[in-house]
């Protein structure tokens, strides 16, 4: 076994559901149980449990700093794994909470809180969780201000310019990795957005912080989805304005892994 994961390597043959390639297509999303596709701008439950099933072990403690409908937590929990999960808004947690609620066994732990991750008191969460350290975090932050999740000023998809949504990003993971164990990893998942006919790459700037800081970059992951709600039965008139307009329609996310070093 591995310091990091579950997986025997005498057994690898039977690791058939783990991906082993940088491109993942995921043609349907995982909708058992409580897991649906409602919350907009939600990611797809394999995410997580492919994150989870090569970077955990059961028993570990994972963070997800925006956790919105909680698919981290659910996917977690069913793996065996115990869940911290911070969010912003309070209707939102409340409604993640009920579906948690459904889902959890006795076996695994988990702590959801509302508030903002940039300077939410992780330490005191740990404390009542009796650890002292998480084993995984996962980022999956709004892709700056493409879907605005509220009107909260602290919302980073309510920031002004991309200075300020990087600067509240960079701070949001020196406030939860500093509580990621030493040589354990974390994996942001992230999209780009066109404005004034460029490409804003977002994906590679949220990379960058990453690489500043003490983390070892392991992989970047590209992922495919399929029309987003907002696009949903317009394909050609988006293809119209893609071939008039000079821009290629996001058909992918990027999923980044690194390891903490330091
Ligand atoms: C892309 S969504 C995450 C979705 C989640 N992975 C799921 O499957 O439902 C981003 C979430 O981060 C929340 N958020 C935005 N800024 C935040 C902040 N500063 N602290 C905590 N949560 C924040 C938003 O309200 C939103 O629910």
């Amino acid at each position: 076994m591995s310091e990091y994961n579950d997986l025997d390597m005498k057994k690898w043959k039977e690791y058939e559901e783990i991906n082993t390639d940088s491109l993942w297509i995921i043609k349907k999303r995982d909708n058992t149980g409580t897991h649906s596709g409602d919350y907009h701008g939600n990611f797809v439950p394999q995410i997580p449990r492919q994150l989870m099933l090569r970077y955990t072990k059961k028993g570990d403690y994972i963070l997800d700093p925006f956790l919105g409908s909680g698919t981290t937590l659910i996917e977690a929990n069913r793996m065996g794994r115990n869940g911290i999960g911070i969010e912003l808004q309070k209707e939102v947690l409340e409604n993640t909470k009920n579906k948690l609620i459904l889902e959890k066994d006795d076996n695994t732990k988990m702590f959801i809180k509302v508030g903002d991750s940039e300077n939410v008191n992780i330490n005191k969460i740990l404390q009542k969780c009796k650890i002292e350290k998480v084993q995984f975090v996962i980022f999956h932050p709004p892709y700056w201000d493409i879907i605005k999740f509220s009107e909260d000023k602290r919302d980073l998809s309510n920031s002004k310019t991309l200075e300020i949504f990087l600067e509240k990003m960079s701070k949001i993971i020196d406030n939860t990795c500093k509580y990621l164990e030493k040589d354990r990893y974390c994996a942001v998942v992230i999209g780009d957005k066109y404005q004034n006919g460029e490409i804003i790459p977002i994906g590679f700037k949220v990379m960058n912080l990453f690489l500043e800081k003490n983390f070892k970059m392991k992989a970047i992951i590209v992922k495919n989805f399929e029309e987003t709600k907002g696009k949903f039965n317009q394909k050609a008139i988006w293809r119209y304005r893609a071939l008039a307009n000079d821009f290629y329609i996001f058909k992918h996310e990027y999923i980044m892994v690194f390891k903490k070093i330091k």
